[in-house]
């Protein structure tokens, strides 16, 4: 028998639209309608802990099904993305380990390796030499003083950073990790389903074997419209991690409805509900971001980060700029995240869309509106004048 409040928290999690889902979920149907049929038991929340009773058939049947999602061994999950980083990462390094840390990764990465105790490192965002030089002088070095070998290294970056709309330079950073046999942990928070012809993320994109990454780690926050997060990888690492991490031994494990909604959006996205939205919509994303992109970009403004990045950070630069320009979207019912520092340095102020498979064209056009609308209102012309003036430099012999 399902509840009113069941159906009213998957009306909450199916219909309200979120900053970041990128293609799944907002007013998605079919997620809604999954989740009321199969819902098997009235529990809104399960207050127990996963190795204890908190695990129902349900959970185990998500797990198996992100574990094939993700083309790995197994997988397991866990009611908060933060905590997923946070916990679980002091429970696979800790003192005598080395973490060498991409500077832009989330805050819950940085917790999570200043939590572990290991020794931390940081190397230039997406900066291959910078991640070598750091991986050769941990080897010939050892650990500090004693120069002993360390322990482990363990390289944290994540598929698509969240601030600079960057992809991971996956296939450089798994060759290294190879050559210099360290491990990889990959959060795939901003990239998992919203990546890659399968929506299996940055390794997919790439087209590389999903076993070349140690710890493969995401959220279902984003793109699946739910909550929690995974990790997946070998099984010894799952059963490893069922026993020694905080989060999988102490936390409550995932509430039904949220169980339901995940499973759901994963099918859609494998296309095992016998449909083609989940494909489509991957595709969709794909085609919405390309133009987008294109089109901010021929108004003369200055975006970050990768074309096939659904997350699109454009530079306001000045600090003044941020609540002026949050301000103007408000009004043309536009939702932005803006970013000042300490999120950015204090020079790099930005406006941060994110890109979903359910915007429409016409919607994508609202925003792309002629520049002088923003020059009028928010003096944004310098970045349009300052590139219409540099075209003609093109055209010189
Ligand atoms: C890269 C990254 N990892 C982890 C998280 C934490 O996930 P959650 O919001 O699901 O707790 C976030 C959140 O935005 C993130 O961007």
């Amino acid at each position: 028998m399902i509840t009113l409040y069941q159906i009213l928290f998957l009306f909450i999690l199916t219909y309200c639209y979120k900053v970041n889902v990128y293609p799944f979920l907002y007013k998605n149907k079919f997620c809604f309608l999954y989740c009321l049929r199969h819902i098997k038991t009235n529990l809104v929340f399960y207050i127990a802990f996963a190795t204890r009773s908190g695990n129902l058939d349900r959970h185990e049947e998500m797990e198996e099904l992100a574990a094939k999602f993700l083309g790995v061994e197994s997988a397991m999950a866990f009611g908060m993305g933060f905590a997923t980083n946070s916990m679980n990462i002091p429970a696979l390094t800790g003192k005598g380990c080395l973490i060498l840390s991409d500077e832009l990764n989330h805050a819950s990465l940085v917790l999570g390796a200043r939590l572990s105790g290991s020794t931390i490192r940081v190397f230039k965002h997406n900066n291959m030499q910078s991640l070598e030089k750091m991986l050769r002088d941990a080897i010939v070095h050892g650990q500090p003083r004693t120069h002993r070998p360390w322990k482990k290294i363990l390289i944290l970056v994540e598929g698509i950073y969240s601030m600079e709309g960057s992809i991971v330079r996956l296939p450089e950073v798994i060759a290294l990790k190879k050559r210099y046999r360290a491990y990889l942990y990959l959060d795939e928070a901003h990239s998992i389903g919203a990546l890659g012809p399968g929506g299996r993320g940055v390794v997919d994109y790439f087209g590389l074997d999903p076993r070349d990454v140690d710890v493969m780690m995401g959220t279902f926050t984003k793109s699946f419209g739910a909550a929690g997060g995974y990790i997946g990888g070998r099984r010894e690492l799952t059963e490893y991690l069922r026993s020694h991490s905080h989060s999988a031994v102490y936390a409550a494990s995932m509430s039904p409805p949220v169980v339901e909604q995940i499973i759901a959006s994963m099918k859609c996205i494998m296309g095992e509900d016998g449909t083609t939205l989940g494909r489509d919509r991957v595709q969709q994303l794909a085609e919405n971001t390309l133009y987008f992109r294109r089109r901010l970009t021929e108004m003369g403004f200055i975006i970050y980060g990768n074309n096939d990045s659904p997350v699109v950070p454009m530079m306001l630069y000045m600090p003044a700029k941020i609540g002026a320009f949050g301000r103007e979207m408000l009004k043309r019912n536009i939702g932005v995240v803006v970013v000042g520092f300490p999120a950015t340095p204090i020079i790099e102020s930005r406006a941060r869309f994110c890109i979903s498979a359910a915007h429409t064209k016409d919607m994508l056009d609202t925003v792309t509106v002629p520049p002088s609308l923003y020059n009028d209102t928010i003096s944004m012309c310098f970045l349009y004048q300052q590139t219409a003036s540099l075209s003609f430099l093109s055209k010189l012999p």
